[in-house]
């Protein structure tokens, strides 16, 4: 069965050749992207949808949530809102409420979000385990991200559970509890933050995944200046996320990580530094250095509750100096990037991937149309919920 998207006023491909349409038409199917071009030479198709007038671009590519929770932290918000600052240790708060819900119960809650989250556009999802922190609450985390994330990372690394030692705790997480999740996740990150774990710590845990062939991500730079962005160049990861406090050499690192092949991407997370009220990061720096740049949620229930990246794109352009082009690529191929999908790959299970944050012949049928002509909306008017329609894999999800 084939579909044929037509009556695009503006069409963001994301690809070099096809750059940004007018009058364009796309075909879906089996899932993927089949045809690409101006309306006027579309072939036939099964089905049409008229959008008339419509801008269409990816779905986004939302690269860095924490939705395996339960819990709330109103209070803790509030509290940051009054001026007390943002210490990691909330954290544990989250801990204890996952611990003790079922997990039917936060299969649901992951659900409620990542339904927020198609509604707003966004078609693919990472997701971080983290709220658990013994072998078993990190191993039913993974699980249950895995029914419903397109990448699931292990982050058992993300702060030393009351009544554990730090360096025991670095052994659990860089031994048994590794070996436990492995077969269930994409990539293993660390939170390598003052207050969380040091360099040393996090290098531990970062080259035991590595040995078992996972990716590599790591929290880092954002509550002040440390070594995180410098471990994650120099180890190959992914990805660095937060990246509020870098300076010039580190920009320049990212930047040369990508000289003669897949370097480290610097996600930044805007709508996490207005809500802990840290400096936004860097993100024309980077950019301006050569840096491969994605914007993410960061979607969890203490430093970043929302799942809107809408809201994420308008701020990058409002606040922190990106073109409307610029944010929205952050926010799908850069997130694309940023979880290795940006090109075909092999599944866990074995099974190919297409990749994400194109709109292109081959790339997973995953489209947003906006109820307005231009992309140049989401910016211009921020905080409206703009979308119209959504494709996933080639099903109309959002109607
Ligand atoms: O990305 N930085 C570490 N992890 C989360 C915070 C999670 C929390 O406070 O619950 C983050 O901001």
């Amino acid at each position: 069965m084939s579909t044929l998207v037509t009556g695009i006023g503006e069409l963001t491909t994301n690809d070099d050749e096809l750059g940004r349409m007018r009058d364009a038409a796309v075909v879906l199917e089996g899932g993927l992207v089949a045809w690409v071009g101006q309306a006027a030479a579309a072939p036939a198709a099964d089905a049409r949808v008229d959008v008339a007038g419509r801008a269409v671009l990816p779905g986004w590519v939302d690269s860095h949530t924490h939705l395996v929770f339960a819990g709330d932290r109103t209070a803790e918000f509030e509290a940051r809102m009054a001026g007390e600052p943002y210490a990691a240790g909330g954290i544990g708060v989250t801990v204890a409420a996952t611990r003790a819900a079922s997990d039917d119960e936060l299969a649901a809650n992951l659900d409620r979000l990542a339904d927020e989250a198609l509604r707003g556009g966004t078609t693919a999802l990472e997701v971080k385990t983290g709220y658990g922190l013994t072998v078993a609450d990190e191993l039913r985390s993974a699980r249950i991200a895995a029914a419903r994330a397109d990448a699931v990372t292990f982050l058992g690394a993300h702060l030393v559970p009351e009544g554990s030692d730090a360096q025991g705790y670095v052994d659990l997480v860089a031994g048994e509890m590794l070996e436990a999740v492995a077969p269930h996740v994409d990539a293993v990150d660390v939170f390598c933050e003052r207050g969380a774990f040091d360099e040393q710590q996090s290098r531990r845990v970062l080259e035991a995944a590595r040995a078992r062939g996972l990716a590599l991500r790591v929290h880092g730079n954002q509550l002040g200046p440390g070594p995180g962005t410098r471990l994650a160049v120099e180890l190959g990861a992914l990805s660095v996320d937060h990246v509020a406090f870098l300076d010039d050499d580190e920009v320049a690192m990212l930047a040369d990580s990508w000289h003669g092949g897949r370097g480290t991407v610097a996600t930044v997370l805007p709508a996490c530094d207005l809500s802990t009220r840290m400096p936004l990061a860097p993100a024309r720096r980077l950019l301006d250095a050569g840096a491969v740049v994605a914007i993410a949620s960061n979607c969890n229930p203490g430093t970043s509750y929302t799942t809107s990246m809408a809201y994420c794109v308008a701020t990058a352009v409002l606040q922190m100096g990106l073109t409307v082009e610029e944010a929205v690529r952050a926010a799908t191929l850069g997130g694309a990037a940023a979880i290795d999908r940006d090109a075909p790959r092999t599944g866990r299970d074995g099974r190919p991937l297409a990749p994400l944050g194109r709109i292109r012949p081959g790339a997973r049928a995953d489209l947003q149309v906006l109820d307005a002509p231009s992309v140049t909306h989401l910016a211009y008017r921020p905080g409206v919920p703009l979308v119209h329609a959504v494709w996933r894999a080639g099903d109309l999800v959002v109607a």
